[in-house]
C-alpha cells in the first residue's frame, strides 16, 4: 500500500477504513476548464401527485367554484342545495343556491373534504373567503362556517365557527380570518344556512394566512422554502405530460392561467386517470398556480424561468392518429401562443401581454431567456411542427434559446432519430429524459464525454434513478447513484447546461408517480435523499470545470475504478476547489488527491468535508423523521489533505481554499 501523509483531520476521517485501495485523482489547476452555467442544477415542476392543486398552491378547498364536471365533487350536501350556472365569473359559471328546507330541523348545508382533508394548525390563522348574494328579493341572509374534525375516526365535532351576515342582491366578496384552536390534518369545512332566507355562494376558499411571502391566496410556505433552499439555477414548468394533455382540449393552456383566479377556467388533470392503480377522478387543475405565479416564484428563488409550450401534439402515448394533433398548416395559434408568452414575460407594459403582466402586479419584465417547445415528443410529427415554431421564434426573438426534445428514452430509436434532427433544426438545447434503474445509472458515468461539442447543448430535463426489483421508490442507494451519475454532468458542463430531477412533489395520499424529490401531507413535508444530493450539487456548482482524472481517465465507475466517480470544479468568487467523490462500492477507499499547476504558495487548504451516507441503503427521510439522512459537514479549518478516505456507499465532498488563484 502506498505510504500516505495524513493530517489529524484526515486520520479521523479514515477511522471507517477497512480495506483500502489505491486511487489517485489528479486535479489540474494550471488553467480552468469550461465555465459552468448558473442554470446547471435546477428544478422542474409538473402538477402530478397533487403538486400544484392540493400541494404548492395552498388552497384548502377542493372544487371551490363547483365547476368540476360533477359539480359536487369534493362536497357533500344536505337539505336544499341547487347548482346554478349564471354566476359572476363567465369562465367558471357555476355557483350554489342554499335554500331553507322548510323544516327547522332539516339543515341545508355544504361540507368540503379538502384535499385528503383540510390541514390546520393550532394558533395559525386561516382566511375564509367567498362570493355571495341574497336572491329572491330578500335583504339579507346568514351562514355559519365551521371547521370540524372528520367523522371517520373522531367525534366530528366542530372546533371553530363563525356566523356571517350576507347583505344585498349584488355579488360581493366576503372575508373572515379565523384562528384554529387545534391542529387537525384532516378537518372538514362545513357551511350551514341559518334562518329562512336563501343565499347564493360562489368561489368558496380557505387559505392559510401564513403563505410564502404572506401573499393572499398564495403558495404553501414549507414547500416554497424547500425550493428556495435548493438555490436552483433554472425552473422548468408546467410539465411534463400536462403540457400535451390527454387530448388537445385538455392541453395546458397558459393563457387560461392569467388574470383573477376566480375566472381561470378549470382544466382536467391527465394524471387523474393515467394509472388505474392510482386513480384520482377528483384531480383537476384550477390554474390558481398559473404562469404569472410560476414566473414570479422563479424570480423569487433566483432561477431562470423555463416554460414549456404545446407544439400542437397531444400526449403521444395516448394518441397515435393524426386526429389527435394539430395539422401542420393549422399551427398558427399554437405558435402565436409561444410568441405571446414571450411578450407576457418580457414585453413592455404597452404590449398586449406585457400590460396583463403589469396588471397582475409585475410591470418589470421577467427576463425570459429559454422556451421549451413540446415536452417529451417524438417522431417526424414532432420534427415538422417544431421546425415551424423555430422558424417563427427565431425571426421574432433571436435572443430566446429554444429547447427541443429527444423523446421519452435515454437511447434507442426515437433518441437516435431525434438528436440529429435537433442538430439540423439548430435548437439551442435538447431535453433528455431518463427514468432508469440502478444498472443504467452505474453504466452512464461517461455518457456525455463523447457528445458532439458543436451541436446543441444538453438539458437533462427529467431524470431519476428508479430502483429495480420492486424498489421503485425513494431510497438512499438511488440517490447515491444519481450523485455518481451527476459527476458526469459536471465534468461535461461545457455541453450540459441544465439538469432537473423529476418529479418534484408528491402528496403522500395522492401520488401517481414515484420516486419524487419532496413529499408532504397536509401539514408536514420531507426532503428526500435525492433532494439532498441535488442540493449538494446546486450549492457547490462552482464556476469552472477542473480536469480531474486517474491515469488520464475520469473516475466514472469503470472497470478497475472500484465504483468510484469523481469531478472537480473551481469557484472563482470563493477561490475554492470543490472535489466530489462518490464511492458506490461496499468498501471504504482511499483516494490520493494531487493538485497540479499551482504555485508552491497556493497549497489547497481544506475548508470542510461533507459526507452523505446511510447505513440502510433502502431507507429515506420520512415525515416522522425528516432529517434521518442528511449530509454531514465537518469543518477542517484549513488543514491539508493529501488522501481522501471515502467510506463505502458515500457521497463525499471536499472544499479547499486556494488563495491567489483566478
Ligand atoms: O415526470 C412524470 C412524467 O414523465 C412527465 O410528465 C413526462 O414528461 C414523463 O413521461
Amino acid at each position: 500500500m502506498r505510504k500516505t501523509i495524513l493530517t489529524a483531520f484526515a486520520a479521523s476521517a479514515l477511522a471507517l477504513s477497512v480495506t483500502a485501495q489505491n486511487h489517485e485523482l489528479t486535479v489540474e489547476m494550471k488553467k480552468n476548464g469550461a465555465p459552468i452555467q448558473k442554470t446547471m442544477y435546477g428544478l422542474f415542476i409538473e402538477d402530478i401527485n397533487y403538486a400544484a392543486d392540493g400541494g404548492l398552491y395552498a388552497e384548502l378547498v377542493k372544487n371551490r367554484s363547483f365547476d368540476f364536471p360533477y359539480a359536487f365533487t369534493g362536497w357533500q350536501v344536505a337539505g336544499n342545495v341547487e347548482v346554478r350556472n349564471d354566476g359572476p365569473f363567465d369562465r367558471n359559471p357555476n355557483y350554489v343556491r342554499l335554500k331553507s328546507s322548510g323544516h327547522g330541523h332539516k339543515w341545508t348545508a355544504l361540507l368540503n373534504e379538502g384535499f385528503f382533508g383540510i390541514g390546520v394548525e393550532k394558533d395559525k390563522e386561516y382566511r375564509f373567503t367567498f362570493y355571495a348574494r341574497v336572491p329572491e328579493g330578500k335583504k339579507n341572509a346568514r351562514i355559519r362556517m365551521e371547521l370540524a374534525q372528520p367523522i371517520t375516526n373522531r367525534e366530528g365535532q366542530d372546533f371553530l365557527s363563525r356566523e356571517i351576515n350576507i347583505e344585498g342582491s349584488e355579488w360581493k366578496q366576503y372575508e373572515v380570518v379565523v384562528k384554529s384552536p387545534m391542529t387537525e390534518p384532516k378537518a372538514q369545512l362545513r357551511i350551514f344556512l341559518l334562518g329562512n332566507n336563501a343565499v347564493d355562494l360562489e368561489h368558496i376558499s380557505l387559505f392559510p394566512v401564513d403563505t410564502w411571502k404572506g401573499r393572499k391566496g398564495g403558495l404553501r410556505k414549507d414547500l416554497m422554502e424547500a425550493l428556495a433552499d435548493m438555490k436552483p439555477g433554472c425552473f422548468r414548468f408546467p410539465g411534463g405530460c400536462i403540457v400535451e394533455g390527454t387530448d388537445l382540449d385538455t392541453r395546458y393552456n397558459w393563457k387560461n392561467t392569467l388574470g383573477p383566479v376566480e375566472n381561470r377556467p378549470l382544466n382536467e388533470n391527465r394524471w387523474h386517470y393515467t394509472f388505474r392503480h392510482r386513480f384520482f377522478p377528483d384531480y383537476f387543475q384550477t390554474y390558481g398556480l398559473g404562469f404569472f405565479e410560476y414566473f414570479l416564484l422563479s424570480e423569487e428563488i433566483g432561477a431562470e424561468p423555463l416554460p414549456v409550450v404545446n407544439v400542437g401534439l397531444s400526449c403521444q402515448y395516448q394518441n397515435n392518429g393524426e386526429h389527435a394533433h394539430v395539422a401542420v398548416d393549422e399551427l398558427d395559434p399554437y405558435i402565436q401562443d409561444a410568441l405571446d408568452l414571450i411578450e407576457f414575460a418580457n414585453g413592455d407594459v404597452t404590449t398586449e401581454y406585457g400590460k396583463i403582466r403589469a396588471e397582475m402586479g409585475h410591470p418589470e419584465p421577467f427576463n425570459l431567456k429559454y422556451i421549451g417547445v413540446g415536452n417529451e415528443q417524438w417522431g417526424s410529427e414532432y420534427v415538422v411542427r417544431l421546425e415551424k415554431f423555430v422558424e417563427r421564434l427565431r425571426k421574432a426573438h433571436p435572443e430566446i434559446e429554444i429547447i427541443g426534445s429527444s423523446g421519452p428514452n435515454s437511447e434507442g430509436r426515437d433518441f437516435d432519430y431525434l438528436w440529429p434532427e435537433m442538430k439540423r433544426i439548430k435548437v439551442d438545447l435538447v431535453d433528455e429524459h431518463f427514468y432508469r434503474p440502478e444498472s443504467w445509472f452505474l453504466s452512464q458515468g461517461n455518457r456525455y464525454d463523447n457528445y458532439d461539442r458543436k451541436g446543441p447543448k444538453v438539458f437533462a430535463g427529467e431524470y431519476a434513478c428508479h430502483g429495480a426489483n420492486g424498489r421503485k421508490w425513494n431510497h438512499f442507494n438511488a440517490s447515491l447513484l444519481e450523485a455518481a451519475f451527476m459527476t458526469n454532468l459536471e465534468r461535461n458542463a461545457d455541453i450540459v447546461h441544465m439538469a432537473t430531477y423529476a418529479p418534484l412533489f408528491a402528496h403522500v395520499d395522492g401520488w401517481q408517480w414515484r420516486p419524487d424529490l419532496i413529499w408532504y401531507d397536509n401539514l408536514r413535508s420531507v426532503r428526500s435523499c435525492s433532494y439532498y444530493v441535488q442540493q449538494m450539487y446546486a450549492h457547490n456548482t462552482g464556476t469552472h470545470v477542473l480536469k480531474a482524472t486517474e491515469n488520464g481517465k475520469p473516475l466514472a465507475g469503470n472497470e478497475g475504478q472500484d465504483g468510484l466517480f469523481a469531478s472537480a470544479v473551481w469557484d472563482a468568487a470563493k477561490k475554492e476547489v470543490i472535489v466530489k467523490v462518490i464511492n458506490v462500492s461496499d468498501k471504504a477507499q482511499e483516494v490520493k488527491l494531487n493538485f497540479t499547476g499551482l504555485k508552491k504558495s497556493q497549497k489547497p487548504q481544506l475548508v470542510d468535508v461533507t459526507t452523505y451516507h446511510s447505513d440502510d441503503l433502502y431507507a429515506d427521510n420520512t415525515l416522522d423523521n425528516p432529517t434521518a439522512i442528511v449530509p454531514q459537514v465537518k469543518a477542517a479549518n484549513g488543514a491539508a489533505l493529501d488522501v481522501a478516505n471515502v467510506p463505502a456507499k458515500t457521497f463525499a465532498m471536499y472544499r479547499f481554499k486556494v488563495e491567489g488563484r483566478k
